[in-house]
């Protein structure tokens, strides 16, 4: 199917849950204040593919990315890495908490597929 709903309740804070969509995983990720202010506050000339995290995550709260390596493809672990957003063990890409990355052989951010929101449990992702 080429949408996908999730309940957001089910997803507790600090947690990121995986998907399948559109045969890819999908990461859904309830972020914590602290990781809010860190992105919010994160200079753009540090980054590799500047982009601010409000133009990534709508709702700051929430964090919705492909959950796939922008080097070759893996699949990134969360809450790891030197950034505490995602690694990839593959070859060592560090994303942050907005899925940007911030070290190692990937090019560009975690891909921010288009989402909305219907209402405050919900998110629409296709
Ligand atoms: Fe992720 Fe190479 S595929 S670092």
């Amino acid at each position: 199917l080429s949408k996908i709903e999730i309940k957001l309740s089910d997803i507790p804070e600090g947690k990121n849950m995986t998907f399948k969509w559109r045969g890819k995983p999908l990461f859904v990720r309830h972020r914590t204040e602290k990781e809010i202010s860190t992105e919010a506050a994160v200079n753009l000339s540090e980054l590799r593919d500047p982009e601010h995290d409000k133009d990534r995550a709508t709702n700051p709260r929430w964090v919705i990315v492909l959950g796939v390596c922008t080097h070759l493809g893996c699949v990134p672990i969360a809450n790891a890495g030197d950034f505490g957003g995602y690694y990839c063990p593959c070859h060592g890409s560090h994303y942050d908490a907005s899925g940007r990355i911030r070290k190692g052989p990937a090019p560009l951010n975690l891909e921010v597929p288009y989402y909305e929101f219907p209402d405050d449990d919900t998110v629409i992702v296709g």
